[in-house]
């Protein structure tokens, strides 16, 4: 059967930029955090697209939205779509959003073409895959892989100590914490669409990117206790200053990635809080988080362990109290061959090249990964700029990207019950 999507360019351009009107900071500086007003605009402004479009809507009680187009065959495992809308501080206008939006489009280009498909469609919209309210990233998608307890989701605190539980309540999202998780085999594939948030595909000029591995990430939290006091009286034997260990520490943290023996390891101290923060004042608390990924776990984990060694040695040496708390250790995701073959089939029926890739951020689909055959593809952006406002998806790499996912939605709507087989892991890509 031969499909031929219709884009409309100008029309996702034009939602891209309304989506990006409901932040926290002024434009071109993006913040959307998790059940504030911002977020909750945009939600509703996505809800309203996706009824525009005839599309079933649900939404579960963390908030996750669902919008389905029903298939010939309802009863079939559907075939997934999606990404996500949150945005941390001052990032861009479209990590995440050019796979919520991007999906939506492509559901709408398949549905002006005349297009019938057999499985269901649906776009899922996520709840928050940045970890900056509740400390951890992809908790939709974790929640509905089964991966976070409803317990443990029960136990998250924001910073200003207010529970998930109050938060999703004051937002209206009451559903029980139990009925997230996905059932098995509600999707038979699962595709995201996504900014590379890296320069190899501009770089090397080509068109699309096809994800054949999500690096491993994880992240630390440690809290370092020392001894306070007035910066001018207490003398330099004396001190027991936590913020000169969280120094070492953070050193540490970067040279046991760039000793790790591969270009692939990465780890960032990306927060450090200092009390009592003030200039005369020698810092009593600090508490540190950091992340560290790999594609190989097992280097990822070396580098875990070194870290965490180094803090007992740091601390041992100053006298600090320290605790170190493992917020996730996640393992990377290998795509799922049929998806990848549908992704490839259709870049080779658009006419588009494409170059296979791993995804050195992480997504949302690291976690449909688990319970669904799942890939990604990955469009240019500019300099690989990405978590920062002048991150750019140019027109048309949107609606390159749109079209190809368009076609792959097609074919894997189409699929029979054996083409679309449970994960059958590609190596990955180093
Ligand atoms: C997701 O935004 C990541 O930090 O990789
Ligand atoms: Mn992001
Ligand atoms: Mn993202």
């Amino acid at each position: 059967m031969i499909v031929r999507p219709l884009v409309d360019q100008e029309r996702i351009v034009r939602e891209l930029e309304a989506l990006a009107e409901f932040s926290d900071t002024p434009k071109p500086a993006i913040t959307r955090i998790l059940f504030t007003k911002p977020d909750l605009e945009a939600r509703a402004y996505l809800k309203g697209l996706c009824e525009e479009a005839g599309l079933h809507l649900r939404e579960d009680g963390l908030g996750n939205i669902f919008a389905r187009w029903e298939g010939s065959a309802p009863d079939l495992p559907a075939v997934g779509t999606g990404s996500h809308f949150d945005a941390i501080p001052y990032a861009g206008m479209y990590d995440g959003t050019v796979g919520v939006l991007g999906g939506l489009e492509a559901i709408r280009s398949l549905q002006r073409s005349g297009f019938k498909p057999r499985r269901s469609i649906e776009l899922l919209i996520f709840t928050a895959e940045e970890p900056t309210r509740f400390g951890i990233g992809c908790l939709g998608s974790r929640a509905l892989a089964g991966v976070l307890s409803p317990d443990s989701l029960r136990e998250l605190k924001d910073p200003e100590g207010r529970t998930l539980e109050e938060v999703r309540w004051e937002a209206g999202y009451m559903g029980r914490l139990e009925d997230v998780a996905l059932p098995e085999g509600y999707y038979s594939a699962f595709v995201e669409l996504h900014i590379e948030q890296g320069p190899v595909l501009e770089q090397e000029r080509v068109p699309l990117g096809i994800v054949t591995a999500i690096a491993a990430p994880a992240s630390l939290r440690v809290h370092l206790e020392g001894v306070g006091g007035h910066a001018g009286t207490v003398l330099m034997p004396d001190r027991r200053d936590a913020l000169c260990a969280a120094a070492e520490i953070i050193l540490g943290v970067e040279a046991f990635a760039k000793n790790s023996g591969s270009i692939n390891t990465v780890a960032t101290t990306g927060f450090c809080e200092v009390y009592p923060n003030a200039v005369n004042s020698v810092p009593s608390r600090v508490r540190l988080e950091i992340d560290i990924r790999d594609v190989e776990q097992s280097r990822r984990d070396q580098v875990i362990r070194n870290v965490i060694q180094g803090v007992e040695q740091v601390c041992t040496r100053r006298e600090i109290k320290y605790s170190v708390q493992i917020i996730n250790i996640d393992p990377p995701a290998k795509a799922g061959s049929d998806v990848l073959k549908a992704l490839v089939a259709s870049c080779s029926e658009a006419g588009v090249r494409f170059k296979l890739m791993v995804s050195r951020a992480y997504h949302d689909s690291l976690f449909m990964a688990r319970i669904a055959p799942t890939a990604m593809l990955f469009i240019p952006c500019r300099e690989g700029i990405s978590h920062r406002p002048d991150e750019y998806a140019a027109p048309d790499d949107i609606a390159r990207g749109v079209y190809v996912l368009a076609l792959t939605l097609a074919k894997l709507s189409l699929a029979e019950e054996k083409t679309v087989a449970k994960d059958d892991p590609v190596l990955l890509d180093e």
